[in-house]
């Protein structure tokens, strides 16, 4: 079995430590550098299709779900699309406006998940275009889109999505690319800068897990909290949400994810010396404001981990914890913020002594309703 998990201790390490080599699958030839486009073989729609696409709802299930979140700020962005982003077992059931003109992109990671399927299924029927971005090949979900942009991560055993999460972000973009070129909101310089940037993204990944020790160290002064705040915002919003989902599923610590400006508005109400605030704070267009959430939080006496880019070295010390990870751009960074996130959850866990791989009353794949 140690074989089977390559030396790890558990396939969610293993999983979390191949995630530079997921990510070069997932852009392994499809970079077509010269002319700043990407080419997706199964997304099967033409730029003339892609030009009729007036707006995309994505929808997702659990750690896929915190994806599509990330999705829509890179299409909104580069696209000039209006996003929707739901839940699969939301939209099936809420009636959704659709017509031909509506792209419906599901992402799952085994592509079997009930609620997504169905929600596939619902979109078709209501005539929208269609489209998923999947990890295993073949999946229900796969053979029944119209489209399929596959993220190439790997077979994933570990309950906690890692690689898959972040192949996703992965082929968002990849798609953006595409969608971008096609319609021109995306230029021959731009898309050649955003695919220099995304040819950078595994060897920074390398960066990132050398703070797996770090983690482990702030892992062990955390274990024994009840609860964690974990706050970001922008595209780091959605990490934040992540970063929590991993450390409850797995070390059964309640954590919750909260968009730093929206603090203020209830969870400001938990902080006292117990609680510690893992904040997402990268260079960024918000990094002023996310600072001074961070500053209320220190004012309360909220212990924070603070997760920076290169550059915030000022910051160190005015939190308790500090980690940096290098910087790359704003629409990548989050791919590389996700890394200690999952160090940290899972050191936690093991400090526990959970079952890591196999956390209690959860699945990896959801097949009933
Ligand atoms: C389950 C798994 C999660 C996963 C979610 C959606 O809850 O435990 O890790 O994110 O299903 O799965 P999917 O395969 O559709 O991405």
């Amino acid at each position: 079995l140690m074989a089977e998990k390559g030396g790890y201790k558990h396939f969610m390490l293993k999983e979390i430590h191949e995630q530079p080599r997921a990510v070069r699958d997932t852009i392994a030839g499809r970079l077509l550098e010269s002319e700043g486009d990407v080419y997706l073989e199964g997304l099967n729609f033409n730029d003339c299709q892609l030009a009729a696409v007036k707006r995309i709802i994505i929808i997702a299930c659990g750690t896929s779900w915190h994806a599509a979140l990330v999705g829509k700020f890179y299409l909104e962005g580069h696209c000039r699309i209006p996003v929707e982003v739901d839940i699969a077992s939301e939209f099936r059931y809420r009636n959704p406006v659709i017509d031909e003109s509506t792209m419906v992109m599901v992402i799952s990671q085994s592509g079997e998940t009930a609620d997504t399927l169905a929600a596939l299924r619902e979109a078709k029927a209501r005539g929208a275009m269609n489209m998923a971005i999947c990890n295993v090949v073949d999946s229900s979900i796969a053979r029944e889109s119209a489209g399929v942009i596959y993220t190439h991560a790997g077979p994933e055993i570990g309950v906690a999505s890692t690689k898959a999460f972040v192949t996703q972000l992965t082929a968002l973009y990849l798609f953006t690319i595409r969608m971008g070129r096609s319609i021109g909101t995306i230029d021959l310089a731009a898309g050649q800068s955003m695919i220099a940037a995304l040819k950078h993204v595994p060897a920074l990944l390398e960066e990132v897990l050398t703070l797996n020790s770090l983690t482990e160290k702030i892992a062990r002064k955390y274990m024994n909290a009840r609860d964690f705040l974990y706050l970001g915002r922008g595209k780091n919003f959605p990490i934040a949400l992540e970063g929590a989902l991993k450390l409850k599923e797995i070390s059964y610590i309640h954590a919750e994810g909260y968009a730093a400006g929206e603090m203020k508005h209830g969870p400001i109400a938990l902080i006292d010396e117990e609680v510690p605030v893992v904040m997402l704070v990268p260079r960024s267009s918000n990094f002023d404001k996310t600072l001074s959430n961070m500053e209320e939080v220190s004012a309360r006496g909220g212990r924070v981990i603070a997760l920076c880019t290169t550059g915030a070295e000022d910051i160190a010390g005015r939190v308790e914890d500090f980690i940096e990870i290098p910087s790359l751009c704003e629409d990548l960074d989050p791919l590389l913020l996700s890394v200690p996130l999952q160090l940290l959850a899972y050191h936690v866990a093991v400090l526990k002594g959970t079952d890591v791989d196999q956390p209690r009353n959860l699945a990896k794949s959801v097949t009933v309703e």
